[in-house]
């Protein structure tokens, strides 16, 4: 099975030597991957920017902005049976990139942003894909009334839920605790390592996958 993985924050350039970003360090993107290729899977594992050693046997794509993520996972897409968006993509990018360095005059400045693409989002609307969709839902309340909107809005055939609310779990932590929405039903499974929950998660989105082309 081919398995494309986003994971990782984005990088949103103000200029040349600062950007808009978020906390997430890829962790529980990287236990995926590692979760998949123990499985025998082939992954392709398109990143934003972290300090973790890449896994072994995965094809791994580094990218820095949304857009840059949202290019590498079309170009990808119509050649992966299942892909995985855990990546935490910047919802908002800058207007404009400064050319040189911003100088420090006036008290205050203001950025104007604009909406990036939503790459979960135009998997299927826009790229046609027709494979097992999942993508992953960070939210700090209303947890699976949220998860299940994303659900619905973005045609997905999953989402992980975690509170990020939380602390010692979500963004930049060891441990997680998720919260599996689908259309028939939900999963929690209880806080653990993002290491442990990735192959109990990779065995679920399988055997999902699989249960979904024997009804096609
Ligand atoms: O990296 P770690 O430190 O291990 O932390 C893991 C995590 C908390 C980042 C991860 O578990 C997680 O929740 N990832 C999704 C973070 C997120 O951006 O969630 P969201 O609810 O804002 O987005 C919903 C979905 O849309 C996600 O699948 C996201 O990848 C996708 N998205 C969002 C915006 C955008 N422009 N394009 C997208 O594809």
């Amino acid at each position: 099975m081919k398995i494309l993985i986003t994971a990782g924050p984005t990088r949103e350039p103000i200029d040349p030597v600062r950007f808009l970003s978020n906390r997430s360090s890829g962790r529980m993107g990287y236990a995926l991957a590692r979760a998949f290729v123990k499985q025998e899977h082939q992954v392709l594992l398109i990143s934003g920017p972290t300090s973790l050693d890449v896994p072994d046997h995965v094809d791994y794509l580094p990218v820095e902005s949304a857009q840059d993520m949202h290019d590498a996972v079309a170009h990808a897409l119509p050649r992966v049976d299942i892909a995985i968006f855990c990546a935490a993509v910047a919802d908002y990018t800058p207007v404009e990139v400064a050319p040189q360095k911003i100088k420090k005059s006036d008290d205050t400045i203001t950025l104007t942003l604009k909406k990036t693409t939503d790459i979960l989002g135009s998997a299927r609307s826009v790229h046609g894909f027709t494979g097992f969709l999942v993508g992953f839902a960070a939210e700090t309340e209303h947890l699976e009334a949220h998860a299940r909107a994303k659900l619905i809005a973005k045609h997905c055939d999953m989402i992980i839920a975690n509170d990020v609310s939380q602390s010692g779990i979500g963004f930049d932590s060891h441990d997680n605790e998720v919260l599996i929405v689908e259309a028939e039903e939900n999963t929690k499974l209880p806080r653990d390592s993002k290491e442990h929950l990735a192959h109990h998660l990779a065995t679920i989105i399988l055997q999902r996958h699989a249960s979904k082309r024997g009804t096609e």
